[in-house]
């Protein structure tokens, strides 16, 4: 169909066809053809229950089905021939099945509408790659838990405001990152449970007075059960909101990890070395080993935020029930899922290929007066200063060292009883970083007794 000849699908009303800015800016089969086998499925599960119904003939029935097959066909293998004239991906579908079958195929659209089509066929599609993040996730999880098993007491410098604080473990500081992919994953498991009802049946926006069985459908398509309100169904996208939200969120934790190993791979760092296969050299600098993929992850955020917030904008000022401005849901999410799965596989890679610097790490980790908060501990424990005292005097001694340019340890006994006359040699064993981290066996603590406990109830939890 060409502009100037009316719709075949809504003709009887119009006696010209649309102008072709109308048709740029209305088609949107450039990007819904992605929900093809989505609008399918849906299809052919609204047919069986069309004719289970009586609705329509079981012939007619059985003509659509294989007819929606053969077009399934044709789409998997390339050869479909996807129109901007016929707008969307929903009525490209029908108008080949109708070229395929004949008569039969204008009956598919019995007490049904693009809107609840649309619902129904976006919905399969997020459920989908909810499953895939789900996936996504799950593997990211296990390669920082390798990580995390491999040091599980190698120690490092743990930083707030990016200077060095306390000494902490590689594996504390890798569980982490799996507690916050966790969370990210129940998130997706979450959005999944709320969005599995089956939109089909609301038709245009009030249901319809044909008898149709939507626990039918809605139990073919693995749906838990039908939407109960045909006017939410077609007018809200939450489902995408949600998905788009857990995107966002995980992505945000994506990007951190990215951050930290673009600083940790630095020269100056020098806590990690990426493999060859995730980094990239420089046409100038022979020497550069650039963490590109990190970077990119890093930046991920920005584009999948943005969708979020695009989603966000177009929803929150329309009038239910379905207003065209929807059309614009899909290449946002599409983007984001996209993204957000390649930036989960990446991570992994990156990850799993990920080799720690232990020495570099261990020599950082005694660096910056790390133990001072140990030193201050021991005064309240083995002297029974009040903490504040403690701090005070801790404070006096690390003045002390840096005036001297040494490390805490480095400092004689005599010069530090000169700050406080009851200290003794045992402070000696409180300033080593290794009995550093393995006095802080607090629950949730950074001892390698209580990460290699976490790693265990972490296997056991993932299966
Ligand atoms: N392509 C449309 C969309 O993505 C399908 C629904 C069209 N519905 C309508 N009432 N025009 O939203």
């Amino acid at each position: 169909m060409t502009a100037g000849s009316a719709n075949s699908m809504w003709g009887g009303r119009f006696s010209t066809g649309p102008d072709a800015l109308m048709e740029a800016i209305n088609a949107s089969i450039s990007f819904d053809k992605r929900l093809a086998a989505q609008d399918i499925a849906g299809s052919r599960v609204h047919a069986a229950m069309l004719a289970a119904t009586d609705i329509i003939s079981h012939a007619d029935a059985q003509a659509i089905d294989a007819g929606l097959a053969q077009v399934l066909a044709e789409i998997e293998a390339g050869r479909f021939e996807f129109s901007p004239a016929l707008e969307d991906i929903h009525m490209n579908v029908e108008a080949r099945l109708r070229e395929v079958i004949g008569a039969p195929a204008g009956r598919l659209h019995t007490a049904r509408s693009r809107n609840d089509q649309v619902a129904l066929d976006f919905r399969l599609w997020v459920r989908d790659h909810c499953d895939a993040a789900i996936a996504g996730l799950e593997e990211l999880i296990r390669v920082f838990l390798a990580q995390a098993e491999a040091g599980a007491d190698w120690v490092m410098p743990g930083f707030t405001h990016l200077q060095t604080a306390q000494p902490v473990t590689w594996g504390h500081h890798m569980l982490a990152y799996v507690e916050m992919f966790a969370r990210d994953r129940s998130r997706f498991i979450d959005a999944r449970a709320r969005m599995n009802e089956c939109p089909l049946g609301a038709a245009a926006l009030a249901g319809t007075s044909f008898p149709i069985d939507r626990h039918m459908t809605a139990k073919a398509l693995g749906f838990d059960r039908p939407t109960a309100n045909s006017l939410d169904t077609v007018a809200d996208r939450d489902f995408a909101l949600e998905f788009l939200s857990a995107a966002s969120i995980c992505a945000m934790h994506l990007s951190r990890f990215a951050e930290e190993l673009v600083i940790w791979s630095s020269a100056q760092f020098r806590f990690v070395r990426m493999s060859d296969r995730f980094s990239t050299g420089s046409s100038i600098m022979p020497q550069k080993r650039n963490p590109d993929a990190a970077e990119l992850l890093r930046a991920k955020l920005g584009r999948i935020l943005g969708a979020t917030v695009a989603l966000f904008t177009v929803m929150k000022g329309l009038p239910l029930t379905y207003s065209k401005d929807m059309q614009e849901d899909k290449e946002q999410v599409f983007d984001a899922a996209d993204n957000l799965l390649l930036g989960l596989a990446a991570m992994a890679g990156m990850v799993s290929d990920l080799t720690a610097n232990r020495p570099a790490l261990e020599t950082a980790a005694a660096s910056g007066f790390s133990t001072a908060t140990d030193l201050a501990d021991w005064l309240v424990r083995a002297l029974n200063l009040p903490f504040r005292e403690a701090h005070h005097v801790t404070g006096s001694l690390v003045k002390l060292a840096e005036e001297k340019g040494c490390d805490l340890a480095d400092l004689a006994l005599e010069e530090m009883r000169a700050v406080h006359g009851e200290i003794h040699s045992e402070v000696y064993s409180v300033l080593g970083v290794q009995n550093s981290v393995a006095s802080r066996t607090s629950y949730g603590g950074t001892a390698p007794e209580n990460v290699r406990a976490q790693i265990a109830r972490w296997k056991e939890n993932l299966g």
